[in-house]
């Protein structure tokens, strides 16, 4: 995720913001950049692709930029490559505005269109740049920077933190929000911005929060804010009392606790620019209507949760596309001599993007005509770069090795995508695209009541932490469920752990099941919920203990049952492992943390497994 500080006060900014910004470096980034006001210079901008200590060395440790007032960021991409240009802070073309900026601007497009026109050049393909050409634009209109950013914050339409510096003023930063992080820090020798609190603890525990619609004036001595319509508005101070390692992982004791919680924003970031007026535009692709009818197979290529996260979307595919949809590992595939031709879709899924298997895979269905669709976390990745096209998940960086928000939103992408393609197939009727798109926009609402019980998936993770060996079961959407809630399990616990498709148990793994035996039990899918209960009934007369998960609508009859409960809100079939799936990772992590294994660093794995 990226990362913005911003400072002014009575000492040089440049090694100040330099510090700010090493210490966000645990929120990932892919280049980084900052900009200073000097009395001499007027605005001086340094950008550069990969470390921060690229960035230190090309300023000297920030001794080459004069000047008290000055705005930095870590940037994680989204729209446009990780390079150079299109790294913050962004300059209008008169080079007298520069501003950082985190979140998504979903209507920039249009914006730029509509700039381009008035003879405005861009440099950047950022949505980001956008908002620094747009300011331009209404300051020349009122040469009042306060109503600039008032006129072009009623223009733009997404998320934003932004820090914004201009030549004219050199005593002030401003600053502003919507949906998306950002603090004001009062400091003896200077005031801050930052979009983590970590940034500005080394100088200041005295911070206020900003509010959604809120713009701030920050110069030495004084923060101003004000609301959307530039009335002041006073603000509450506090004190931060969390040590500078705690908040290295955001006051998160490990990085896959603070990802699992990270989820409901992650997902609105996925949806929220893909959603329009109950439509789902998917712009970043070419696929036409004509193209999905002629396709003959559909197939979706992946490996350990992405491939999990196939399972998942097979059953959801041919429900919504009446298509059959094949989903293979991509380490098997691409040995497999597969039956892919220039009639195929592959679909290729990866957080990295850099999955050795994956892109072997990819490459080998290009190799045979096939057209590649990529759903990917890291923008420039090598996959992203090779498909034909490419959807990004916007999950932020995924720093532990178990992953969790990079599969919730490649989940929830390909419910996007699969209802779009439906759409385009003519097999969703009307009512179930609408029941769909409003159960995705109320999506990140209900995992966040999930998230709300963590204390009972942790008193349950108590009781069976020294169990050796765990069943996952469940049938249809529960038993691809299952699987990830089983590879969470072992990658992380070390518990042998296997998922089953119930009714296979009687094919042979019943034997298994003895006294005391630890069978998860999965009952989300309301259709197939009696099965469920049988096969809850079946492993219960053979001696196991039965942790389970269901909703609302069963909890009763689960109850009476099972040894425990765990309950998600139910929703739309399609979207129900979404749901389900958070108790598991949950559940995963607190069985690891009992067991006091290495969360976000499991013995024998990597993140990006780059090697066959
Ligand atoms: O980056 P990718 O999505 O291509 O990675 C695929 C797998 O290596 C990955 O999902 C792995 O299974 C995770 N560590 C599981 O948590």
């Amino acid at each position: 995720m990226c990362g913005i500080i911003g400072f002014v006060g009575r000492e040089q900014a440049a090694p100040i913001l330099l510090d700010g910004l090493a210490r966000m470096e645990y929120r990932g980034y892919d280049s980084a950049g900052i900009a200073v006001r000097s009395e001499t210079a007027g605005l001086q901008v340094r950008k550069a692709k990969g470390r921060l200590q690229v960035l230190d060395e090309l300023t000297h440790g920030g001794a080459d930029l004069e000047g008290v007032l000055g705005i930095g960021h870590t940037r994680w991409a989204t729209h446009g490559e990780p390079n150079d240009i299109n790294a913050h802070p962004h300059v209008s073309e008169n080079g007298r505005i520069a501003l950082v900026h985190n979140g998504i601007i979903e209507n920039y497009m249009e914006i730029k269109e509509h700039l381009i026109k008035q003879g405005v050049t861009f440099v950047s393909d950022t949505d980001s740049e956008v908002v620094a050409q747009l300011l331009e634009f209404h300051y020349n209109e009122c040469h009042n920077m306060l109503e600039a950013v008032g006129r072009c914050l009623r223009r733009i339409e997404g998320s934003y933190a932004l820090g914004i510096i201009c030549a004219d003023y050199p005593n002030a930063l401003i600053a502003a929000r919507k949906d998306s992080p950002l603090i004001l820090g009062y400091g003896k020798n200077g005031n801050f911005i930052a979009s983590d609190v970590t940034a500005v603890i080394k100088y200041t525990r005295d911070v206020a929060y900003m509010n959604d619609g809120e713009i701030a004036v920050i110069t030495a001595d004084s923060i101003d804010v004000f609301d959307s319509e530039l009335i002041p508005v006073d603000k509450d101070h506090h004190q931060v009392d969390w040590d500078v390692s705690a908040a290295e992982k955001g006051g998160y004791p490990h990085f896959m606790f603070k990802e699992i919680m990270e989820q409901p924003e992650a997902i609105a970031k996925t949806v929220s620019p893909r959603l329009r007026d109950g439509r789902v535009v998917l712009d970043d692709i070419t696929l036409t209507a004509e193209y999905i009818q002629a396709v003959s197979r559909i197939f979706i290529i992946a490996c350990g949760s992405s491939y999990h996260v196939g399972m998942v979307s097979k059953y959801n595919w041919e429900r919504l596309m009446r298509r059959p949809v094949e989903v293979c590992l991509a380490s098997e595939f691409r040995y497999s001599d597969p039956l892919v031709d220039e009639h195929s879709l592959v679909i290729v899924i990866s957080q990295s993007g850099e999955t050795l298997d994956t892109m072997a895979a990819m490459r080998e269905a290009k190799r045979r005509g096939a057209r590649t669709l990529a759903i990917v976390n890291v923008v420039g990745s090598s996959i992203a770069r090779e498909a034909d096209d490419v959807l990004y998940t916007w999950a932020g960086p995924e720093i532990a090795v178990a992953t969790t928000k990079a599969y919730s939103t490649q989940l929830v992408l390909m419910d996007l995508v699969g209802l779009y393609l439906g759409d385009l197939l003519g097999a969703v009727s009307p009512e179930e695209y609408a029941a769909i798109v409003e159960g995705i926009q109320a999506l990140p609402e209900n995992m966040r009541k999930v998230l709300a019980n963590v204390e009972t998936v942790q008193y349950f993770a108590a009781q069976y932490f020294n169990h050796n060996s765990i069943f996952f079961i469940g049938r249809n959407l529960d038993y691809a469920m299952g699987m990830e809630g089983s590879l969470k399990l072992k990658e992380i616990s070390y518990i042998h752990s296997e998922a089953y498709a119930s009714g296979e148990l009687k094919h042979g793994t019943i034997s298994l099941i003895e006294s005391g035996t630890l069978v998860v039990a999965l009952g989300t899918y309301a259709a197939l919920f009696d099965k469920a209960m049988s096969n809850v009934v079946e492993v219960k007369a053979r001696g196991a203990e039965v942790l389970a998960v269901t909703t609302e609508e069963f909890r009763e009859r689960m109850e009476k049952v099972a040894d425990g409960t765990l309950v998600v809100p139910a929703v739309h079939p399609v979207l129900q492992p979404s749901l389900g799936v958070v108790p598991l990772q949950l559940f995963a992590y607190y069985v690891a943390l009992q067991r006091g294994c290495d969360i976000d660093k499991p013995r024998n794995l990597a993140k990006s497994v780059t090697v066959e």
